[in-house]
């Protein structure tokens, strides 16, 4: 069946473009997928500049407006990782309207990932309406954190189910919030934690995901396993430390236990 996750924060800059392209391509490259990711950032678009579309000749815009064929907007990165981008000349959105959107689109794919805007306004409540699930993506800092229990609030009030929290940019410094607070705070399960990692940013200038650039990194084995938890599926880490962890029975990390549980299908 097929599912439409958004991926939300209403704080800027936290991760969720990136989380969306590299789910994505751990979604369609790993696990064979067919994959739409959908740029709902509608006043300031940037998902397609990460597959090297710059400036889309037709985009999601051009479909809301009733412009054109969604099919149309419709760019192959892969051929199961396509891509619907956004455009900076926006006007006034409908938010029923990408709703209806997916809704045609659902029967052409297996998963279809919303990138949204981190305003808490029309743009991410049409992403709110049409997603069946929501990732929220935060940063281990209290601003970020006050932020995520916001939109949390939001999501709840609105009966939309959470899968979890992606904790974004994490450097392991002691002023961090550690992972029991935010998971405390914002009482949502964080089922992946990425690191700062300056491969991010040089697959954006290769316009490559990480995922594909850097494919044994740590952010890109996390969001591989991110992945299988969501598809049911399971994803062993390849590289050979993780494995003698494994081996020597290391407890496994809260974002492991969470993860054991999605693919469960009892974490929410
Ligand atoms: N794990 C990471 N390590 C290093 N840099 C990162 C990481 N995640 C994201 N970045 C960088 O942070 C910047 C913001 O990321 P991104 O665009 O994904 O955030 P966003 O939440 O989508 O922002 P916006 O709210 O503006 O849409 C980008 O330049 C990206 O390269
Ligand atoms: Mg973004």
């Amino acid at each position: 069946m097929s599912k439409c996750i958004g991926i939300i924060s209403i704080k800027g800059g936290v991760g969720k473009t990136s989380c969306t392209a590299n789910l994505g391509a751990a979604l369609a490259n790993e696990f064979g997928k067919n994959v739409l990711l959908v740029d709902a950032n509608y006043s300031a678009p940037n998902l397609g500049i990460h597959f090297g579309i710059t400036q889309p000749e037709v985009n999601l815009h051009d479909v809301l407006r009733n412009k054109v064929d969604v099919g149309e907007a419709i760019y192959e990165y892969t051929e199961n990782l396509h891509i619907v981008p956004g455009s900076l000349l926006n006007d006034k959105i409908n938010p029923y309207k990408l709703r209806q959107t997916i809704k045609q689109l659902k029967k052409y794919y297996d998963i279809i990932l919303l990138d949204s805007s981190p305003n808490l306004n029309d743009e991410i409540k049409s992403v709110m309406l049409a997603a069946d699930e929501l990732i929220v993506v935060t940063n281990p800092d209290y601003p970020t954190l006050s932020t995520t229990m916001h939109a949390v609030k939001v999501a709840r009030t609105k009966n939309i189910p959470i899968v979890g929290l992606v904790l974004n940019r994490v450097r392991n410094k002691s002023f961090e919030l550690s992972i029991e607070e935010i998971e405390k705070a914002s009482s949502v399960p964080i089922i992946g934690i990425l690191s700062e990692d300056i491969s991010v940013p040089m697959s954006i200038a290769n316009t490559v995901p990480t995922v594909m650039n850097n494919p044994l990194g740590n952010v890109s084995v996390e969001m591989k396993k991110l992945a299988a938890a969501i598809l049911h599926e399971n994803y062993a880490d390849p590289r050979l430390l993780p494995r003698l962890r494994r081996l020597f029975n290391k407890e496994p990390g809260i974002a492991e236990v969470n993860r054991d549980l999605l693919r469960k299908g009892v974490l929410y």
